[in-house]
C-alpha cells in the first residue's frame, strides 16, 4: 500500500507573516490520514520545521544545486537543506527547466546529490501544450523520466510528479482519463527500470489541482496524491485537499 501525499508548493511566495498558514494547517489537520509535505521558499524552511518538528507535516525544498558545496553563488546544497529542516527537495519543475535551463541531466545529478544528503526527491515531469496536440505526451514524459532519474530509485527516495506545463497555473486540467493513462505509464515505465519495488513509488497529479476537482482527481488509477501550487498558500484551500484524498 502506498501512503498517499499531499505536497504543496509555494513557489515564490511568502515571508515569515505566511507562517500562521502553517499554525492553521496544523491546527486543523494534526494527525491526517495522508502525509502532508510543504515546500516553501528556501528562506522558510527552518522556521517552518521548527514549528512542524513533532508534528505530521513535513516541510520541504523546491530545488537544489547538484554539488555538495563549492563556488556556485546563490546556490543552495542538498545537505544545506537537510540541515535547515528539508525532508523533500521538488527536482526538474517546468518553471526550473524553463526559467533556468535545466535539462533532464541536470536534474538527474540533482537527484543524486538529494539522495545523498539523505532527502527525498519530487521529480516532475510534464509535457507542453504543443507536445500533446502532436500525440508526443508519453514519449516525452518516458524520456523525462529515463533521464531526469538516476539509478537506485526507491520508494523510499523518490516521489515522481506528473504535471502537464499547459495544466500549471492555468485552471486547466487533463480529463482522468488522460491522468490515467500517463499515471499508469509512468508506473509501467518505473517497475520496467526498476522491478517491483517500483510499485512503491508515490505518483502524483500537479497541475491546477483545487478543492473543487481533488476528490476526482484522487480517484483516478495511479495517482497517489497532488503537487499542488496556488491552491496550497491557504491553509483552507490546502487542508480541503487533504481531506480529499484522505477520504480517497
Ligand atoms: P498550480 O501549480 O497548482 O498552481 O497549477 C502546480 C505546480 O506547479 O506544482
Amino acid at each position: 500500500m502506498r501512503r498517499k501525499l499531499a505536497a504543496g508548493n509555494w513557489k515564490m511566495n511568502g515571508t515569515t507573516a505566511s507562517l500562521s498558514e502553517i499554525e492553521k494547517l496544523l491546527e486543523t489537520h494534526p494527525d491526517p490520514a495522508c502525509d502532508m509535505l510543504i515546500c516553501p521558499p528556501a528562506t522558510l524552511i527552518s522556521q517552518m520545521a521548527w514549528r512542524c518538528r513533532t508534528k505530521a507535516l513535513k516541510i520541504g525544498a523546491q530545488d537544489c544545486h547538484w554539488n555538495a558545496s563549492g563556488a556556485h553563488t546563490g546556490d543552495i546544497s542538498a545537505s544545506m537543506l537537510a540541515d535547515a529542516g528539508a525532508m523533500h527537495v521538488i527536482l526538474g519543475h517546468s518553471e526550473r527547466r524553463t526559467d533556468h535551463g535545466e535539462t533532464d541531466a541536470m536534474v538527474a545529478a540533482k537527484t543524486g546529490a538529494a539522495w545523498a544528503a539523505g532527502l527525498v526527491a519530487v521529480v516532475c515531469v510534464g509535457e507542453t501544450e504543443r507536445q500533446r496536440d502532436l500525440g508526443a505526451t508519453l514519449a516525452v514524459v518516458g524520456a523525462q523520466i529515463d533521464s531526469s532519474l538516476p539509478d537506485g530509485a526507491t520508494a523510499e527516495n523518490t516521489v515522481v510528479a506528473y504535471e502537464p506545463v499547459w495544466a500549471i497555473g492555468t485552471g486547466r486540467t487533463p480529463t482522468l482519463a488522460e491522468i490515467a493513462e500517463v499515471h499508469d505509464f509512468i508506473r509501467a515505465t518505473l517497475v520496467g527500470r526498476f522491478g517491483e519495488a517500483a510499485y512503491g513509488i508515490r505518483l502524483l497529479y500537479g497541475g491546477s489541482v483545487k478543492p473543487s476537482n481533488a476528490a476526482e482527481i484522487f480517484k483516478t488509477s495511479n495517482v497517489d496524491g497532488a503537487l499542488v501550487g496556488g491552491a496550497s498558500l491557504k491553509a483552507a484551500d490546502f487542508g480541503a485537499i487533504v481531506d480529499a484524498l484522505a477520504a480517497a
